[in-house]
């Protein structure tokens, strides 16, 4: 039988071999415990996927569980955060691992509405994690989402502020069976094909549905 796939299905069907032919060997990758991906989606926030890397591995190791963190001093997670800046981020997963530990039977809530009332847990990282960890169909908009979604439909749009408008996309093409892999293939496009700067685009997988690409409208964009 020969399936006729919509435009949504081929991008979200390339878009996935693409991911899944590239494994970015990450150590985050490959785990869905909720508390790991946390930690991996916090740092990567502001930070670049190769010195997350090794902080990631070795906060694991001082720290190999939520209550691990709620029980130690503020001192020792802002040591083993040296580094990385942006220290709220630490203070806040702090607070926050406390009051999963108090409050939420040491489980990170599987609850959009629940998990964005913890300190520091915006709507990226509530998307993030619950794609990843709990298969929730949820976008995850970080920089990098919005620059490939923007060229894709030639949609002129500000980062922070048309988050609304770009999730909205994001659901159209989203994978309900593997939404997680979806929000993280589409991160690595952003970040390895589709740069700001000298977009590698004869190689992307989804450039022939590429409406700035198809215009030779790319470098307007976002
Ligand atoms: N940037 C932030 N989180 C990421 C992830 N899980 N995969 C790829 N890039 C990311």
């Amino acid at each position: 039988m020969i399936k006729h796939l919509n435009h949504y299905s081929k991008i979200k069907k390339n878009l996935l071999s693409w991911y899944d032919s590239n494994t970015y060997n990450f150590p985050w990758r490959g785990s869905v415990n909720p508390y790991n991906i946390y930690v991996s989606e916090v740092m990567l926030q502001q930070t670049q996927v190769v010195t997350a890397r090794a902080y990631y591995l070795n906060w694991l190791k001082s720290f190999p569980t939520i209550s691990d963190v709620a029980k130690a001093s503020l001192q020792q997670v802002l040591k083993h955060w040296e580094g990385l800046g942006y220290y709220s981020r630490a203070r806040n997963f702090h607070k926050s691992c406390k009051i999963i530990s108090q409050q939420y039977n040491q489980t990170i809530p599987n609850n959009f509405d629940e998990f964005i009332k913890l300190p520091g847990v915006g709507a990226y990282t509530a998307g993030a994690v619950l794609s990843i960890s709990y298969n929730n169909i949820l976008p995850a908009v970080d920089s990098n989402a919005v620059r490939v979604v923007s060229r894709l439909e030639m949609n002129n749009i500000s980062y922070p502020k048309n988050i609304k408008s770009i999730s909205r996309s994001i659901m159209k093409y989203i994978c309900p069976k593997r939404p997680g892999d979806f929000n993280q293939a589409i991160m690595d496009l952003g970040r390895e094909i589709c740069k700001s700067k000298n977009p590698n685009c004869t190689i992307c997988p989804i450039s022939s549905y590429c409406k700035s690409y198809i215009n030779n409208v790319v470098y307007k964009y976002p």
